[in-house]
């Protein structure tokens, strides 16, 4: 375990800094009434580091500097995955996914739990229930969709000798966890008794790639879930128990699950190529998404996707996470908000909580809000429980389907902000969803905000969380809002304020200053990406407003690192919209800006020109100012202004 702990000394005008102890052994972190935390942890190296701020996301800039940048997704990993436990066939995988394009609701990802395998055994596909998975991946692909399925890290270890490729190479190649007394350890996962590789062992690694690329000639998936990755096991250390001394009992044990090191998991004595379990417990998740993430980089060739259920500080190098087993309840839509600000401030941006809740029943109205605030999340999944009925979109009445898809193509139209918000946390550490009081750290009512987010500095989130209401509270710092939506102006002096939420509206609202590239939606994100952007400027007070696009190929590796990209900067000020390429890669700026709406304009323009040359234009009397048609390409400079 290890943490990061933030101060935030309330009223010392918005400064903040933080703690890290880097160390992996089993911990209790205590938070005290006081300004004052304990670490009392059972072993390991203390690397203690303190980040001055001095403002929470210069801390956060900081930490992630030192435990590395997430890595930039392949541009798919953005759009909307679909998942469940239970399907229990492929051809009924593959009707979900044509059942989803015959709503036209749009999917980037279809996925498959353990049900895909024979007898939950890595590596393999049940052939009788699951015979066309293959047809149905290249299909996926046909439709520029993708599929990912799930490994869980236990390899059986009871098939016939022989049999059972992954077990056998793996002990001639001596990859797995051994116990104290120098044997393979057994636990217990889905296909029974199983081994555990050691991912702390760089052999483990090329024996993990050569069973992803062997798997991969048959069912070319495109990505890895990696669950069960604690490492999770059905019985406490082994088949055999664990030794009995101070590493299995030491003489202080932290608050942990089951009240022993092994609850549920592997003998703290188990030996592993770089220490003992004891010593590497938390490190699981950590190294088994490295040797996937570069496994499925030799594979594919493109950014890798891997989405873990374990993590360790630098976790966001090597995959994204989603917030594991929740449940359909009300109360578990609003805190996966802080589960998924909390991964943002940890450098791992990648994150989502199951979409409709694991376990238990969502009602329509649930699901619908849950698909909402959903789209949000910078990692999309809707995820069910085995035996549970379906929660996917296509379940629903009408009017809920509407409004889930809605909702998705929202979120497609906004790829081009998200997209740019990655880069940015890549390459400086930044979150992408983000909590209120990292924009506003002066206004101390924005500390406490765990039901309202922002994506980036400017784009508001506000979604209903509770039941039966067409309603929703929000917070508003100091300063203009604009409504997504329509451009009406709200001014605030930093207020609580009620806002209209029918149950097809998730309330979102720009932040005065801001410059959003979107656009038009479509059912993948292969498509989408292609179409032109629409610009849409939040104007401040005083007329100005700035925003960016990084763009690219959406998939090949290093591409900010190697200059394979284009990065634009939009700004505005005096009645000028200014277009200043920063860096131009030609194959990354094939798009052109087509409309440009500017909220806010005071009164109507007489006239506007774009590159000096006279456009047609619409003016509404909510201040909305918009030029369409432009044609622009992106890869050149350009102006827009109007005049009175
Ligand atoms: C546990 C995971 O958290 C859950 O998402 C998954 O469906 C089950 N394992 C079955 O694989």
């Amino acid at each position: 375990m290890e943490l990061i702990h933030f101060t935030w000394p309330w009223r010392r005008g918005g400064d903040a800094h933080g703690f890290f102890l880097l160390n992996s052994n089993a911990m209790d972190v205590v938070l005290q009434p006081a300004p004052a935390v304990t670490w009392r942890t059972i072993g390991g190296i203390l690397d203690f580091y303190v980040f001055l701020g001095p403002d929470p996301a210069s801390v956060i800039g900081q930490y992630v500097e030192v435990i590395g940048y997430p890595a930039m997704p392949i541009y798919w990993a953005l759009g909307y995955h679909l998942c469940r436990w239970g399907y229990n066939t492929s051809d009924s995988t593959w009707e979900m996914v044509k059942s989803l394009r015959n709503y036209k609701i749009p999917q980037d990802v279809q996925w498959n739990d353990i049900d895909y395998m024979d007898q939950f055994l890595d590596f393999t596909f049940d052939s009788k229930k699951f015979g066309t998975l293959p047809d149905m991946v290249k299909d996926l692909h046909v439709h520029d969709q993708r599929y990912v399925m799930i490994l869980d890290p236990g390899i059986s270890s009871s098939q016939p000798e022989g049999s059972y490729w992954p077990y056998d190479e793996g002990l001639k190649r001596d990859v797995f966890i051994k116990d104290a007394e120098g044997k393979t350890l057994i636990g217990k996962v889905w296909p029974g008794l199983t081994a555990y590789p050691d991912f702390s062992n760089e052999v483990t690694h090329e024996w993990w790639y050569e069973n992803l690329l062997r798997f991969h000639e048959k069912v070319p998936f495109d990505g890895l879930w990696i669950d069960m990755n604690e490492p999770s096991n059905f019985l406490d250390g082994s088949t055999n128990g664990c030794p009995s001394n101070s590493l299995e009992n030491p003489p202080y044990t932290p608050g942990i699950l089951g009240g022993l090191l092994r609850a549920k998991t592997l003998c703290a004595t188990a030996q592993q190529k770089q220490s003992i379990h004891y010593n590497m417990h938390s490190l699981y998740g950590l190294l088994e998404a490295k040797a996937s993430a570069n496994a499925m980089k030799r594979i594919v060739a493109k950014r890798p996707f891997v989405i873990s259920r374990s993590t360790f500080p630098s976790q966001g190098m090597y995959s994204g996470h989603w917030l594991g087993d929740n449940r359909s309840q009300w109360k578990d839509l609003y805190t996966s908000i802080a589960g998924m600000l909390t991964f943002n401030l940890l450098g791992i941006p990648l994150v989502g909580a199951d979409i409709c809740g694991f376990s238990e029943e969502p009602q329509e109205e649930l699901c619908v809000r849950w698909t909402q605030l959903g789209a949000f999340y910078p990692f999309t999944r809707n995820h069910n429980a085995i035996d549970m009925r379906p929660q996917d979109p296509t379940a629903f009445s009408p009017l809920a389907r509407t409004a889930m898809k809605q909702a998705l193509l929202l979120r497609y139209s906004l790829f081009p902000v998200l997209y740019t918000l990655f880069h940015h946390a890549h390459v400086h550490g930044h979150t992408v969803a983000r909590p209120l009081m990292f924009e506003f750290p002066k206004d101390v009512k924005t500390y406490g905000i765990d039901k309202q987010f922002l994506w980036g500095k400017s784009l508001l989130v506000t979604p209903v969380l509770d039941p039966e209401v067409d309603y929703v509270d929000g917070y508003f710092p100091e300063g203009l809002w604009y409504d997504y939506y329509t451009g009406y102006a709200l001014h605030s002096q930093g207020e609580d304020l009620r806002l209209h939420a029918p149950l097809d509206k998730i309330n979102l609202h720009l932040r005065e200053g801001s410059i959003t590239p979107t656009q038009a939606p479509n059912l993948t994100l292969w498509v989408s990406s292609g179409q032109p952007l629409h610009l849409v400027t939040a104007l401040s007070e005083g007329g100005a407003a700035s925003g960016d696009l990084f763009w690219d190929d959406g998939e090949t590796i290093d591409t900010s690192e190697n200059n394979l990209y284009s990065y634009i900067l939009f700004s505005v000020a005096q009645n000028v919209m200014t277009s200043q390429v920063l860096h131009s890669n030609v194959e990354a700026t094939y798009i052109t800006v087509e409309t440009a709406s500017f909220y806010g304009v005071k009164q109507k323009p007489s006239r506007v020109t774009v590159n000096s040359q006279d456009a047609t234009f619409t003016y509404r009397d909510n201040q909305v100012l918009t030029v369409a048609d432009l044609g622009l390409n992106l890869s050149q400079n350009f102006t827009i202004s109007w005049m009175f």
